[in-house]
């Protein structure tokens, strides 16, 4: 990955902790993978976005972000004995509760059931951040499953990303909580622009008529911009591939739109990034020298 000197200015010092920066591995790009509605597919997208990623030669990471109801671990078939919950109450290192997932994604697991996971405080988010941010063998993605909605966790991870990929489906609940979440993004955390997934999209038109609609209201009474990242078809594939704990996909409609997705989202380092948001992790990055030209 190449690497460049330039440096950003949109951090807000004070509104969040800062990331350490001494000694510790620069982080590559960190992608958040949120929605304002659940059940739209952001947890699918993520495990696949990171495995394609990872087989393409990347060093990925995974952060399941969905704190105390993660399931990350399900999707791909795996008992982690360990979460975020021991890392943050339980003082153990980050070290040694990510596991090994498909294609070598390093997986930090959410643990589920954990109610004092939803709400980290300024202090369990200055702790993930510093223990991410310590990561050793630096990733060159570091993609994070938000968890649904407008909850201080989802609003936190999402801001530290440099790039917000918010999923949609077409339903109308689906894409006014997707504008929701926007909203208040860009208004209470300095999140300029996002990329937009339309799941479960019959077809390209279908997708392309939700983009125009959001990005017009987003640009008329948000000020911000917004791309599409992809659309995915419906596809049974993908409950069938979820209920067998596998829920990376190999042959499909689906898995071939998320290998487009990956293409475009690899496309992304080359230099389209208007770094949008807070971005702590990328500002810690930017610090260690910044690998987007
Ligand atoms: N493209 C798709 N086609 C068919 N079903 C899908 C698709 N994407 C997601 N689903 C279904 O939606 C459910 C929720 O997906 P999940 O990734 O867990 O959503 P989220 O993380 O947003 O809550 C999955 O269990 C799956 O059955
Ligand atoms: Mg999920």
């Amino acid at each position: 990955m190449r690497r460049g000197r330039r440096r950003t200015t949109t951090a807000q010092p004070g509104k969040q902790p800062r990331a350490r920066t001494q000694g510790a591995a620069p982080l590559g790009r960190v992608i958040a993978v949120t929605s304002g509605k659940g059940g739209v597919g952001k947890t699918g997208i993520a495990v696949n976005l990171a495995v394609t990623l990872a087989e393409r030669g990347n060093r990925v990471v995974l952060l399941d972000g969905d704190l105390g109801l993660g399931n990350v671990d399900i999707m791909v078939g795996l008992t982690p004995s360990h979460s975020l919950d021991h890392v943050l109450h339980e003082s153990r290192p980050l070290s040694e509760v990510v596991v090994e997932g498909p294609a070598g994604v390093r997986i930090i697991p959410a643990g589920s059931g954990i109610g004092r996971l939803s709400q980290l405080g300024e202090e369990g988010q200055r702790a993930l951040l510093d223990q991410v941010a310590d990561l050793s063998d630096r990733p060159d993605y570091l993609v994070v499953d938000t968890g649904s909605g407008i909850g201080e966790n989802v609003l936190f991870l999402a801001s530290c990303a440099q790039e917000v990929l918010v999923v949609t489906t077409p339903e109308p609940t689906s894409v006014t909580d997707a504008y929701a979440l926007m909203k208040i993004l860009s208004r209470a955390r300095g999140v300029r622009r996002f990329r937009l997934v339309v799941n479960m999209a019959s077809d390209e038109s279908a997708a392309l008529e939700i983009y125009h609609r959001l990005s017009l209201v987003a640009d008329r009474f948000l000020g911000v911009g917004i791309d599409l990242a992809g659309f995915i078809p419906p596809d049974r594939a993908v409950s069938e591939a979820i209920c067998h704990r596998n829920g990376v996909l190999k042959a499909g409609r689906a898995a071939r739109a998320l290998e487009r997705l990956a293409d475009t989202v690899s496309g992304w380092k080359s230099g389209t990034s208007s770094r949008g948001g807070v971005q702590i992790l990328g500002n810690h990055l930017a610090e260690q020298g910044d690998p987007i030209p």
